[in-house]
């Protein structure tokens, strides 16, 4: 077989592996084979609906959408008791935040996890900006979910809650403030924009975009996080030549990338190992073709490569990969506990449809 034919069939595989497993509803099942991973993340879907936007599956993409419209109908009302709570600084009920994953039908389930997350609705904020770029439509009923979300969003903003990683519950996370900046900003590009709004962009802006912005986890953590990558690409914040994002970069280049190009989340991460991620590594790519220097397009090419050598005889995608795990005393407690780490990760297919449609590779 030659390149070209692998290459063209590991796209064909991704897309395939995608929709097979988006279910009726419009959810898509983050890791269907891995014990923990049968729900439906708003993070990872939002990330995966952009890569059916790319692939030219506005339908598959809409069905998403249409989902998570449900979800936030159902939701409603715990909704605005949650923005009711933020109001007097307190940390919003379990029974009314909007939760980090669903079951196929929407419901919550059980959760020995922590749930409260602020970044997969602005993710979904965001996606639905792209999807009605890429000739999706904004229908009522998506425009009104659209709405809630970002003022929930815009209430919440200051309200610590778990990042993309589902940790450190007590923080008001860099990369979160990000996804709700590009939320904010999606819901504005849609036309949805009203003054309580634009506050808390401009707001966010100050603290993300001011003179003083360093992006690091959180605001005075001195530690770098692969998540931060997202404000370069997609959400596109800002220039990567931008000084916090400039930084950022490179300090993921110099801690986070492994010597083949894969990436870590971050430094501590002893999840699994604290092995390297398909996804971040495609989040360094994206990032760098921003970049745009002279090595940054043939690296963006070398992280597609490597990328394509971490599909098993099948064409899955894992999550990550422990070649070069930061922690390797740390990865057989996992294995005991919940078996190998997750194979196929829907997100990780998608990471990778999204680079090779950026690097001008055919993604169907
Ligand atoms: C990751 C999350 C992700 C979830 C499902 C977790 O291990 O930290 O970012 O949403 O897996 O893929």
């Amino acid at each position: 077989m030659s390149r070209m034919t692998e290459e063209i069939d590991l796209a064909r595989h991704s897309l395939d592996v995608i929709l097979r497993w988006q279910t009726s509803g419009g959810a898509f099942i983050a890791g269907p084979t891995f014990s923990q991973y049968g729900f439906s993340w708003l993070r990872d879907s939002a990330f995966i609906a952009e890569a059916l936007d790319v692939a030219g599956r506005l339908d598959a993409a809409g069905r998403f959408h249409d989902w998570v419209v449900r979800v936030v109908f159902e939701g409603a009302e715990g909704m605005h008791r949650a923005m009711a709570a933020a109001e007097t600084g307190t940390i919003p009920d379990a029974a009314d935040y909007l939760h980090c994953r669903y079951t196929a039908d929407g419901a919550t389930g059980p959760d020995d996890w922590p749930t409260f997350q602020l970044d997969g609705p602005a993710i979904w904020l965001w996606s639905l900006s792209h999807h009605v770029r890429a000739g999706g439509a904004l229908t009522g009923r998506r425009a009104q979910a659209a709405r809630l979300v970002a003022r929930y969003l815009a209430r919440l903003r200051d309200t610590p809650a778990s990042d993309a990683w589902e940790e450190s519950p007590d923080r008001v996370h860099t990369s979160t403030l990000g996804a709700m900046l590009a939320g904010l900003r999606a819901a504005a590009a849609l036309g949805l924009d009203e003054p309580a709004l634009a506050a808390a962009r401009a707001a966010i802006e100050e603290t993300l975009l001011g003179p003083d912005a360093r992006w690091t986890k959180w605001a005075g953590s001195g530690a770098v996080d692969a998540s931060l990558l997202w404000l370069v690409a997609p959400y596109e914040l800002a220039p990567a030549e931008a000084p916090p994002a400039r930084a950022m970069i490179r300090r993921v280049e110099a801690e986070l990338e492994d010597p083949e190009g894969g990436v870590h989340r971050y430094l501590e991460d002893t999840y699994y190992g604290g092995g390297s991620w398909i996804l971040l590594a495609a989040s360094l790519a994206r990032a760098r073709l921003r970049r745009g220097g002279p090595a940054d397009r043939r690296l963006a090419e070398q992280a597609l490569a490597w990328i394509e050598r971490q599909a098993d005889g099948r064409g899955d995608l894992p999550e990550q990969v422990a070649t070069h795990a930061l922690h390797p005393g740390r990865i057989e407690e996992w294995r005991q506990a919940w078996g190998a780490s997750a194979r196929p990760l829907l997100w990780s297919h998608a990471a990778y449809l999204v680079l090779r449609h950026e690097l001008g590779r055919p993604v169907r």
